[in-house]
């Protein structure tokens, strides 16, 4: 999944900033959080990977309490039949991370990848995020984000994404011109993505003033990536929206249909891809 992938970059840095930055006191149990986990397995790794770091970082003999965020919608059932083995306390906390959703300084560590693009109002709501985690993360605390990115000096219809969306767009426009779906219902479909720059993230960050950013990379995506597979990932990552809206039955055509469509386009596609970084930040609550 290009999630895991973002995911397995960021491993390394997320390692090294709990080892050099997270300034918490680590001195019996610690929460950490992700917020936006779907149903794994990518959030496993994320949490494993912050578990280890801890234990690298202080020989107190920690306990962990991980909790898992996502829309109370979200199969948590299925997430939690594979949770694997493992050396923490497990709890679900379904709700809009927009809102609060923890008790005061109750978080050391919170990680959220490839969430914040759900956005309706970009500013908006990632001012509303940051102003719930500033209440919930404890003093010294890290927060990662990771958020697929617009490169500098792009427009939004030049992005990998605009492209993606262009082949479902017209598969699905397609199939309300054969009658499979009803055109009222294309009408009343919006997909609220927004694909942020660096420097609006850092600006809302600041504006915000709870946490002070540490460290702030673009990282780019693997280029080599095929256009058949970078539909795979999007099916991965939107078909809950897609089948709440339409119905499962026509996925496999939606879908379908843009896969034949991406070979038509993939030099197109694989040629954006490389301007549509992932934005990844390392946040400490002051
Ligand atoms: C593309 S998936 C990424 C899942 C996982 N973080 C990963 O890296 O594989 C995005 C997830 O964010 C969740 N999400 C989006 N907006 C959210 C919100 N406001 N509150 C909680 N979860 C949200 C979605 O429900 C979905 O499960």
């Amino acid at each position: 999944m290009m999630q895991k992938d973002s995911a397995n970059l960021v491993k390394e840095m997320i390692h090294e900033a709990i080892i050099d930055k997270l300034d918490a006191d680590l001195s019996s149990s610690v929460s950490l959080v992700d917020l936006g986990c779907s149903v794994g397995p990518n959030t496993f790794l994320a949490v494993q990977n912050m578990i280890e770091a801890l234990q690298t970082k202080t020989s107190a003999s920690l306990e962990f309490e991980v909790f898992f965020n996502d829309h109370a919608a979200n199969d948590f059932n299925k997430l939690f039949a594979s949770l694997p083995q493992r050396k923490y306390h497990a709890a679900a906390v379904p709700g809009s991370f927009h809102g609060r959703l923890f008790s005061r300084g109750r978080i050391t560590l919170a990680y959220s990848c490839f969430t914040l693009h759900y956005l309706s109002k970009f500013k908006r709501d990632l001012r509303a995020f940051l102003s719930a985690r500033g209440e919930e993360i404890v003093k010294g605390g890290l927060m990662f984000l990771i958020i697929p990115g617009l490169a500098e000096g792009l427009t939004h219809s030049q992005s990998s994404y605009a492209v993606i969306f262009r082949l479902l767009e017209s598969s699905v426009l397609e199939l309300a011109n054969e009658g499979v779906i009803g055109k009222g219902e294309v009408d009343g479909f919006n997909l609220a993505f927004y694909f942020p720059r660096k420097g609006e993230v850092r600006e809302v960050i600041e504006e915000d003033g709870c946490f002070s950013v540490e460290r702030a990379e673009m990282i780019n995506p693997r280029s080599n990536i095929r256009a058949r597979v970078i539909v795979g990932h999007l099916r991965a990552g939107m078909e809950g929206s897609f089948t709440e809206h339409f119905g499962e039955s026509v996925m496999e055509k939606v879908f379908g249909r843009a896969l034949d469509k991406a070979d038509e386009v993939s030099d197109l596609l694989e040629a954006s891809l490389r301007d549509s970084p992932q934005l990844f930040y390392v946040l400490k609550r002051k």
